[in-house]
């Protein structure tokens, strides 16, 4: 797992962008896996200004969704598919067509969670999916003692991830969907590139437990450690608490620039 520390969240999302960009560049119809909440939304919009500059072709990108509430009525502008295309699939110009979630209004729930699981594998797999993470620790919504080798499936949130996620509706805990799909730990370990991204002093212990704790179901994140292409992006509020920074600070400094992230 490379750790790449960055002053702030802005830089982070630069970096990050440039990397998707560099991808989009040798691969123009890469499967870029997405995630929603806060922290991805500079990546979203340093590749947005990298298209719109006229830098990057992001015309034939394809792009999937990490995860998805249950229940929400279909076009809900908190549902993920729902942000996603308002964050990524419109500013970069893409089609719907582009586009490809999970279905968290089905009937049969567990039939769209191997649909999607079915799907992904079938377009290709994930090149490079970016990735948030909880303050427990959480990738997607994989919430404490996932399995880590879990596929696509319905899980319920945590009091905690409900409480972190009610900003998004109105501070009413009351209105946050219990359960989600979301790609599985095994699922997700499946991309060719996993790139996290953690800002902020709240994700201090996650990233800490996440980079430098055992590989352990009860920090899904630290699944990373065991993929042979994890690249962890923090700032230096979310690494305040890793013991281990100077060193990562070393050797990306003295990482051979052709090698990218
Ligand atoms: C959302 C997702 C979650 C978030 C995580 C952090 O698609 O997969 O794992 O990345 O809950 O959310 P923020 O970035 O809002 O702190």
């Amino acid at each position: 797992m490379e750790v790449v520390i960055v002053p702030d969240a802005k830089a982070g999302g630069e970096l990050i962008a440039e990397a998707v960009a560099q991808l989009l560049r040798r691969k123009p119809d890469a499967l870029l896996g997405v995630a929603t909440g806060s922290t991805p939304l500079p990546v979203y919009e340093a590749l947005t200004a990298k298209v719109r500059a006229g830098e990057l072709d992001a015309s034939a990108a394809r792009i999937a969704q990490l995860d998805e509430y249950v229940g929400l009525p279909a076009g809900h502008p908190e549902s993920y598919r729902a942000t996603v295309l308002r964050e990524v699939v419109e500013p970069l110009g893409l089609g719907p067509g582009s586009f490809m979630g999970p279905d968290g209004s089905a009937e049969d729930v567990q039939a769209a969670c191997a649909a999607y699981d079915a799907a992904l594998a079938s377009a290709g797999g994930v090149d490079l999916q970016l990735l948030g993470i909880g303050t427990d620790g959480h990738i997607g919504f994989n919430e404490p003692c996932s399995s880590l080798a879990s596929r696509t499936r319905i899980k319920t949130l945590t009091e905690q991830t409900i409480k972190d996620n009610a900003r998004f509706f109105d501070g009413d805990v009351g209105q946050v969907p219990r359960h989600v799909i979301t790609q599985g730990i095994g699922t997700i370990l499946e991309a060719r590139h996993l790139v996290l991204l953690a800002t902020g002093e709240g994700k201090a212990d996650a990233v800490a437990a996440t980079v430098e704790g055992p590989v352990a179901a009860v920090v899904p994140a630290s699944a990373l450690q065991r993929h042979p292409h994890a690249t962890v992006v923090v700032d230096e509020a979310a690494a305040s608490k890793l013991k281990l920074a100077d060193y990562f600070r070393h050797t990306y400094t003295n990482k051979p620039e052709w090698q990218g992230l």
